[in-house]
C-alpha cells in the first residue's frame, strides 16, 4: 500500500505539471481524489489494513492527499492569473485616462435662479408659475392697472391676435396664485416678461424676472424690508445697505423701490427691485373673481416685490451688455 500511495502521488504531480489548461488540471482531480478516484479507492483499503499498520498508514494517505490538493490548487491559480493577464494584452494600463468630453456649466441666470429660489425656501416661500402668454384681466385689470395706463399700451406691450398679450410682468403669477389659493400665501414666480423695448446694452424685448407675494395675517412693511434685505445679503455679502424709497405701482400701497449699497458690488447705490403692500384693489379684484371673500382685505394683509434676475445677474457678474445672456457666445458663458 505504501508503494501503491507514493506512485500514485508522483504519478498525479507529474500530471498536474503538464496539464495545459484549468478543464485538465480539474479531470486530473477527479482522477485521483474524485468519489471513485484512484487514491480515494485506496484510502477505501485503509478498512482492511492490520492494526499496527493503521496509524502510518493514515498518515501516509493523508499526506498524499494534502500534497495532490496543494498542487491541483496552485496550478489551477496559475492558470486564472493567466487568463487575467491575458486579458490586459495589449493595452497599457500604465497610460493617462482619455479625458472625459467637456461637461459643460450652468447658464448665469440659472445658476442665479437656483441661488435665489434656495435663499428663499429657507424663508418658507413655495415657487409658483403662471403661463407666459396671459390675459388682460390677469396682467394688468386685476392688477389695479386701468385702461389707459400706459404700460398697457400696443408700443409697450405685445399683443396677440386673439386679445391675449405676452405678460409684461411675473406679477400676473400673484394673481394666478390667488385665483387659485385662499391666503395665507408665501410665494415665489421666476420666469419671462415680455416688452416692445428697443433692444439695446441694457434692454431685451424677452427678460427674466423674479415675483414675490406675502399674505397673512398682520403682515407689515416691517417684514417686507426684512424679507428683502435677509435675501439680498445672502446674495450680496452682509454688508450691504439699503434704501426704500417711495414709488409708485398700481397694484401696492404704499409702493417702494430698493437700492442696495454693498462692497461686492462696487459700493455704489443699484436700483435691484420694486416692492410694497398689496393694494386692497388687487384683494377686492380676486374676491370678485372668486366669488367669495378669501382675500378680506380688513382681515389680511401682504406684500409684494418684484425684481429682474438680467439685471442682478450681469451686476454678479461685471456684464456689461444684456446681449451676452441671449448670445451664447460659448467664450462669454464659459467664464461662469
Ligand atoms: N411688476 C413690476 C415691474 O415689472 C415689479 C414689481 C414692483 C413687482 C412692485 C411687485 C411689486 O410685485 O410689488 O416693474
Amino acid at each position: 500500500m505504501d508503494t501503491q500511495l507514493e506512485s500514485l502521488r508522483a504519478a498525479a504531480l507529474v500530471e498536474i505539471e503538464s496539464a495545459s489548461d484549468e478543464a485538465s488540471v480539474e479531470s486530473i482531480r477527479v482522477k485521483y481524489l474524485g468519489r471513485s478516484g484512484s487514491i480515494s479507492i485506496v484510502g477505501e483499503g485503509m478498512k482492511t489494513v492490520s492494526k499496527e499498520d493503521r496509524p502510518r498508514l493514515g498518515k501516509l494517505l493523508n499526506e498524499v492527499r494534502q500534497t495532490v490538493t496543494a498542487a491541483i490548487d496552485e496550478r489551477k491559480t496559475a492558470f486564472a492569473a493567466d487568463a487575467d493577464r491575458k486579458a490586459f494584452d495589449g493595452i497599457d494600463v500604465t497610460l493617462p485616462g482619455t479625458p472625459l468630453a467637456p461637461t459643460g456649466n450652468l447658464h448665469p441666470i440659472t445658476q442665479l435662479l437656483d441661488r435665489t429660489v434656495a435663499i428663499f425656501r429657507r424663508m418658507g416661500f413655495q415657487l409658483a408659475d403662471g403661463p407666459d402668454v396671459e390675459t388682460e384681466w390677469h396682467c394688468f385689470d386685476a392688477l389695479n392697472t386701468p385702461a389707459d395706463h400706459p404700460a398697457r399700451n400696443e408700443q409697450d406691450t405685445f399683443y396677440l391676435a386673439d386679445g391675449h398679450l405676452l405678460r409684461t410682468h411675473t406679477s400676473s403669477v400673484q394673481i394666478r396664485t390667488m385665483e387659485n389659493q385662499p391666503p395665507p400665501i408665501r410665494i415665489i414666480g421666476p420666469g419671462s416678461a415680455y416688452r416692445r423695448d428697443e433692444i439695446d446694452a441694457t434692454h431685451l424685448a424677452q427678460f427674466t424676472q423674479m415675483e414675490g407675494l406675502y399674505v397673512d395675517r398682520g403682515v407689515s412693511v416691517a417684514d417686507l424690508k426684512g424679507t428683502l434685505e435677509f435675501f439680498f445679503r445672502e446674495l450680496f455679502g452682509n454688508d450691504a445697505e439699503f434704501r426704500f424709497r417711495p414709488h409708485f405701482f398700481p397694484f401696492t400701497e404704499p409702493s417702494f423701490e430698493v437700492d442696495i449699497k454693498a462692497s461686492a458690488l462696487g459700493n455704489r447705490w443699484l436700483e435691484i427691485a420694486g416692492c410694497g403692500m398689496v393694494d386692497p384693489a388687487v384683494f377686492e379684484a380676486l374676491n370678485a373673481q372668486r366669488g367669495d371673500t378669501a382675500f378680506d382685505p380688513e382681515a389680511w394683509t401682504g406684500f409684494a416685490f418684484g425684481f429682474g434676475l438680467d439685471r442682478l445677474a450681469m451686476i454678479l457678474t461685471a456684464t456689461s451688455d444684456i446681449r451676452h445672456l441671449t448670445g451664447n457666445d460659448l467664450r462669454y458663458l464659459k467664464q461662469f
